[in-house]
């Protein structure tokens, strides 16, 4: 197999290639971007041979048996290894997902490409920052908001109600949306991104919920809400299935509606 080159015009250097696995007949590669805030140089993409015999099947299961049998200093989050925390979101073959719960088999490629997400500032490696992405969440006040008193044993929902929260209560809160999302890419401080508009959705089509009014005024600004351009690539990416452009289509039509 021809080892695969970085293009001449590329933003990162050509890293280290680590060792093949001794007496493996069964060998994946894998080309990781690596960057340390530490030592002053500029990204690389580090080479590293993994030895599937000896390893688990997910991508995240390659990058511990890195870590553990190759390089120390590889840095990533995880933690459920099973699509819950959202954690261990990468952009994996181009696309945003969570290493935990994609095959390697499954990325169908000779050399597996590992970046962190996208149009983010990085730590170190694949772990992203995300302080403004975890701020923006918090400001849709992702809480119920209730003024009548609180009843003795529990707010209650008929089986309709609470299956207008199907589709949205399984957000991880991974970011792959919002950092596949080219108007966030370009208006990030203000444009909330389809993950905390998808969460707003969540409070806002919940039944038992009463700050309505104060949740859309919250939402009403030419970017928080409105830089939503329906590009969609965040339904197309989002590892759990989710639809945050419709979600978004819907807040935008209560808007209209409270006008009419
Ligand atoms: S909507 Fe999907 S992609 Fe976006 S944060 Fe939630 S789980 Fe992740
Ligand atoms: S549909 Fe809206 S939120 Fe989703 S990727 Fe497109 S512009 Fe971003
Ligand atoms: S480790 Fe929790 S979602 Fe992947």
């Amino acid at each position: 197999m021809a080892q695969f080159q970085l293009p001449k015009n590329s933003r990162y250097t050509e890293g280290k290639s680590w060792p093949k696995p001794a007496n493996s007949n069964h060998v994946q590669e894998f080309r990781i971007y690596r960057w340390n805030p530490d030592d002053g140089a500029k990204p690389k993409i580090d080479t590293y041979y993994v030895d599937r015999d000896d390893c688990g099947p997910m991508v995240l299961d390659a990058l511990i048996w890195i870590k553990n049998n190759v390089d120390p200093t590889l840095t990533f989050r995880r933690s459920c290894r099973e699509g819950i925390c959202g954690s261990c979101a990468m952009n994996i073959m181009g696309e945003n997902t969570l290493a935990c719960t994609l095959g390697i088999d499954d990325c169908k490629a000779d050399s597996v490409k590992i970046y962190p997400l996208p149009h983010t500032p990085v730590l170190k490696d694949l772990v992203p920052d995300l302080t403004t992405f975890f701020a923006q969440h918090a400001s849709i006040e992702p809480w119920l908001k209730t003024e009548t008193p609180q009843p003795e044993k529990e707010w209650r929902q008929t089986p309709e109600e609470r299956s207008k929260l199907d589709g949205l209560y399984e957000c991880i809160l991974c970011a792959c949306c919002s950092t596949s999302c080219p108007s966030y890419w370009w208006n990030g401080e203000r444009f909330l991104g389809p993950a905390a508009l998808l969460q707003a959705y969540r409070w806002l089509i919940d039944s038992r919920d009463e700050g309505t009014g104060e949740r859309l005024d919250n939402l009403h600004d030419p970017f928080r809400l409105y830089r939503c351009h329906t590009i969609m690539n965040c339904a197309n990416t989002c590892p759990k299935g989710l639809n945050p452009a419709k979600a978004i289509a819907e807040i935008k039509k209560m808007m209209v509606a409270r006008t009419i």
